[in-house]
């Protein structure tokens, strides 16, 4: 798999894409306009993020929660979502881009399925980046579900039942091969994390924009990165031990979620 070209580049970037129907409203149009342009942005977000050597993005493009959203709405996106991987999956090849989806896929309707399966079967092969929708996604929904598989686990003897680490939990959730984010964007200027990646995001940094999703341009999107180059990361410890090998040397390796 490709480094990114410097430490400072995150290598997953995860992106709440929030503010499509205010973005619609302000300008007096209908909202799935908003979402229609948010379309376009997402096309442009993959390209950047491509271009600038981030080789996970994830963007939550529907959540469990947006079943509550006007009947009409929550069809237009189901289309939207299929017109995007008819288009887009060529240049997702051309590319080298892997598409990957977490969350429960299978509440789906029919033919957004078939596109997903589709375009992830014609892209299986590729390392370098990976594209991952989250559709019917919640991490309260992933929580339970990973619980209910670890559950099975143990019962089935393969997992033993004092076994606490959160590498074991871990790998029964829908990211269970995928790095956690580095970087967590969210558009809109709203300031929650809105029931997404809350376990993976752990120790992620948050970059909140005062921008609309469809506005969120390639500059918006290197600015964020270059915001995070500047965050410390501490993981627990003290900003002395990072600067210090010495000190760093005589810590003891991160026993996770404890
Ligand atoms: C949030 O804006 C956006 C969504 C719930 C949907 C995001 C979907 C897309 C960008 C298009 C389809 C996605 C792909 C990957 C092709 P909002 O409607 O909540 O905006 P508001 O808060 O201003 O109402």
């Amino acid at each position: 798999m490709a480094e990114p070209e410097s430490a400072s580049v995150p290598h997953h970037v995860a992106i709440i894409m929030d503010g499509n129907g205010r973005w619609a409203k302000q300008r007096g149009l209908p909202r799935i306009e908003g979402h229609r342009r948010g379309v376009e942005t997402v096309r442009r977000t993959i390209e950047t993020a491509r271009e600038l050597g981030i080789e996970y993005l994830t963007l939550y493009a529907f959540s469990v929660e947006n079943w509550r959203r006007p009947q009409d709405e929550v069809g237009a996106l189901m289309g939207l979502l299929e017109y995007f991987l008819k288009r887009e999956t060529s240049t997702l090849v051309k590319n080298q881009v892997r598409l990957r989806t977490i969350g429960r896929t299978d509440l789906l309707p029919d033919f957004v399925r078939q596109e997903l399966e589709r375009t992830i079967a014609a892209t299986a092969d590729f390392t370098e980046h990976t594209l991952v929708l989250a559709l019917n996604y919640g991490s309260r929904t992933e929580v339970l579900d990973a619980a209910k598989s670890y559950a099975a686990a143990v019962a089935a003897g393969e997992i033993a039942a004092d076994d606490d680490s959160w590498e074991s939990f871990a790998r029964h959730l829908y990211t269970k091969d995928l790095p956690d984010p580095d970087l967590v964007i969210r558009t809109s200027g709203e300031t929650r994390v809105s029931n997404f990646l809350l376990m993976q995001a752990a120790y992620a940094e948050f970059v909140f924009l005062p921008i609309f999703w469809p506005d969120f341009s390639a500059d918006h999107f290197k600015a964020a990165v270059a915001e995070f180059a500047k965050r410390e990361r501490r993981f627990g410890r003290t900003g002395d031990q990072l600067r210090s090998p010495a000190a760093t040397a005589a810590i003891p390796p991160l026993v996770a979620g404890r």
